[in-house]
């Protein structure tokens, strides 16, 4: 550590105006906000009769280019909750990932809802495989073992890491060759469908097109300000899911609101858009401080995600200069994460207040 860990506060640089702790600390975009305040117009029918709600249904119909399924929800724990629902029968599990958010950050909402087993399995870089899942599916027949019922990957995972479509077809044909369904968590989906060729078909090829049953359509990280998306690319695995939605406490009465700032988020695929520019920041952010060695970041980001080893008294004199989150305190890890929002000046102001702290030479 250089001698200017140890200098004062006021020896850094102005913190940028944008957070780099979550992609949900950045408000919401413009065009979602024009949308909520167009739809703040009149009266209509509650609980998702109402115009703005069939032109989102519409417009994700586009998106997929076919007759999906959506239901809107409040939140993404809620999204995950009632996909889970849908396609879970009595006594079965949910086979993820030991770093899965429904499994590590749900405050075991899907176990006491649902009533269901996480089966959580130690995962590289977060991600299923096949074989992983033939492993843990070998529970079942025996009457001790609640049954894997559904596979739930999360894309991109919560460790910023992509599975590829090959990847995503993979687990697919493995779960349904064993009776299991398929649940995405695509709480940034947005920032896989940019990373992964940032159009339509790219967004297609690793969800729809690869055999996904039914994805959490995450929109609040990528910019509205409230509300989630949950599609059936089946429509007959959602007959139930209407009164699920209620039945898991996630029916919004006036839901123009959530509708209207879906149409927004979908129209000329800003939701790609925006999950490009989380992307970019992160790249940049990375080639900002790679050179402080000590931050262990060996390779770019793929997503809007960097896991930057910081020891103390850096640590803890950075985020109380610009707060982000601690990830695995064992390792040392942080998580510095972009958002559609945040500009290459809070990128290069971000990477001042590093070099402010870690010194300005290579190796620190
Ligand atoms: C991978 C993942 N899934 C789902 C969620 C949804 O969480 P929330 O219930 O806070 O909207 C999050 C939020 O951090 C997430 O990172």
């Amino acid at each position: 550590m250089s001698s200017a860990a140890s200098s004062p506060q006021s020896t850094m640089p102005a913190a940028p105006r944008r957070l780099f702790t979550s992609d949900n600390a950045a408000g919401a975009h413009p065009s979602v906000m024009a949308a909520v305040v167009a739809a703040n117009d009149g009266h209509v029918l509650a609980y998702g009769t109402d115009v703005y709600t069939r032109r989102a249904e519409k417009a994700f119909n586009e998106l997929f280019g076919r007759d999906v399924r959506t239901l809107f929800v409040y939140g993404g724990t809620g999204a995950n909750v009632l996909a889970l629902a849908s396609v879970l029968q009595q006594a079965e599990s949910v086979i993820c990932s030991d770093s899965a958010h429904i499994h590590v950050d749900e405050t075991g909402a899907p176990e006491k809802i649902l009533g269901a087993k996480m089966l959580d399995v130690p995962c590289l870089h977060a991600k299923l495989t096949p074989e992983v899942i033939r492993a843990a599916a070998g529970v079942r027949g025996s009457v001790h073992h609640a049954q894997p019922g559904v596979v739930s990957i999360t894309q991109p995972t919560e460790l910023g890491t992509l599975y590829s479509a090959s990847e995503v077809r993979a687990i697919c044909d493995t779960a349904h060759e064993l009776g299991m369904l398929v649940h995405m968590d695509g709480a940034r989906i947005g920032t896989a469908a940019a990373a992964l060729g940032g159009t339509r078909a790219a967004l297609r090829s690793f969800t729809v097109d690869a055999g996904v049953d039914v994805l959490s359509f995450g929109g609040t990280k990528a910019g509205v300000m409230f509300g989630e998306a949950v599609v059936w690319f089946d429509p007959r695995r959602a007959t139930r899911a209407e009164y699920l939605r209620k039945n898991v406490t996630q029916l919004h009465s006036k839901m123009r609101f959530i509708s209207a700032q879906y149409e927004a988020l979908l129209a000329d695929d800003l939701f790609i858009q925006l999950g490009q520019s989380a992307n970019t920041a992160a790249l940049a952010l990375y080639e900002a401080t790679r050179h402080h060695t000590v931050l262990g970041l060996t390779s770019p980001p793929v997503v809007n995600s960097l896991f930057p080893t910081l020891h103390e008294p850096a640590k803890t004199r950075l985020q109380d200069w610009s707060f982000f989150w601690d990830w695995d305190q064992s390792a040392h890890l942080v998580r510095w994460m972009t958002s559609w929002d945040v500009t290459r000046d809070d990128v290069a102001l971000f990477a001042a207040g590093v070099t402010a702290v870690l010194g300005a030479s290579a190796g620190n």
